[in-house]
């Protein structure tokens, strides 16, 4: 019966699943993909190679487009009525913003390198290099607008022209505002981050890992897109979380792993995903708990991008999300606070740590907690 009903043109209809294959290029489906050796194929519609990443946990909102661009190339010049965030994977290049007041902005990236395209501006990437091919993943609010609206043409051939969105000059030479919220919550406004490997980022003590987890949200080209940079310390973990689906998640420094469980299964032997940078994962839905465990003799960092970001409100259950996302589960939140945890994930990371030389740093850490609870 379900089947039958997934055929059927008056039920259901997906319209940015419809328009996807329209683009001729592959459609990944996967729980996690190494996106710098991803094989890409030509995309007619946008010059250069290109394929479509639907992870198990994007959720409805967004979607994930890789795309290469040969030495010397560019991509075609577009602009589309949806908000999307580019993270440079490799290589280097530029881009070109046309704002609607006729001015022109253009910015040089590279390796780590993060930037908003300003929704309906004219843009074009073009690849710095006349020997080595650039890579970069574009994370985007496509499905949710394409299937609200449910007209390809109003989403890539709209004139009108949204001049806030385009932000101050300096925004596009990386320069920006920090908005001081709340440790979890401070904002860096721009349109661009040359190099999210160094920038500097505040403390969030309350996410764990011995006191050296740090985070900040972006806010990028004025969008609704969520995107967020945390970083934690050698021999540490953080703490394990859940939230909606939709959040993809890059690695950018280090290496290491993350569990992902239902409550009542076993964390440490139900999912895991090993990253390095260039892996891409999402955790795949609200129920689902997630912990992420930094196994490199370097501080690791991730990048998360989704829909709905900390400045603007878009749903009640973001705005939960944000809310909850560093209060204990015993509280009505959404994180395991280290003294509840299973005590099987603090033996395996041990392991892990020995098996790449690092020292591990938790088990006092989460023994001080114990003590502090029981107490
Ligand atoms: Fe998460």
């Amino acid at each position: 019966m379900a089947d039958e009903l997934l055929d059927n043109p008056f039920y259901q209809v997906d319209t940015y699943r419809e328009w996807v294959k329209t683009e001729h290029v592959p459609i990944v489906e996967a729980y996690a993909v190494d996106c710098l050796s991803q094989p890409l194929e030509p995309s007619q519609r946008l010059g250069g190679l290109g394929a479509y990443i639907h992870l198990v946990g994007r959720g409805d909102a967004v979607t994930c487009y890789l795309a290469e661009i040969p030495p010397g190339g560019s991509l075609k010049r577009e602009k589309h009525l949806h908000d999307k965030l580019v993270y440079v994977l490799s290589g280097r290049g530029a881009t070109t913003v046309e704002a609607p007041d006729g001015r022109k902005h253009s910015f040089e990236w590279g390796p780590g390198s993060l930037f908003g395209i300003p929704i309906n501006a004219w843009h074009q990437h073009h690849n710095g290099s006349g020997s080595e091919p650039t890579r970069f993943a574009a994370i985007s609010d496509l499905p949710l607008v394409l299937n609200l609206f449910h007209n390809v043409d109003f989403i890539f051939g709209n004139e009108y022209p949204f001049q806030e969105r385009v932000g101050e000059d300096r925004y596009f030479r990386g320069q920006g505002e920090f908005r001081a919220v709340k440790p979890g919550r401070h904002q860096w406004e721009t349109n661009f981050v040359p190099d999210l490997t160094s920038f500097e980022l505040p403390e969030w003590k309350e996410r764990g890992a011995g006191g050296t987890s740090r985070n900040v949200q972006f806010t990028l080209a004025g969008s609704t897109m969520h995107a967020h940079i945390s970083e934690f310390g050698v021999g540490t973990y953080k703490k394990a979380h859940r939230h909606d689906a939709g959040a993809h998640i890059f690695c950018v420094t280090g290496h290491g792993y993350s569990l992902l469980w239902l409550e009542g299964q076993n964390p440490v032997g139900t999912v895991r995903v090993d990253w390095k940078p260039g892996t891409l994962y999402a955790p795949p839905d609200g129920p689902t708990f997630h912990q992420h465990f930094n196994s490199a003799s370097v501080p690791s960092r991730y990048l998360a991008m989704s829909f709905g970001g900390a400045r603007y409100f878009v749903s009640n259950a973001r705005k939960k999300n944000y809310e909850n996302m560093d209060k204990s589960v015993k509280e009505g939140g959404n994180q395991i606070e280290y003294e509840d945890e299973d005590s099987r994930i603090l033996d395996l990371y041990e392991r892990e740590c020995a098996l790449n030389g690092v020292q591990a740093r938790m088990r006092q850490i989460v023994a001080s907690r114990l003590v502090a609870a029981t107490g």
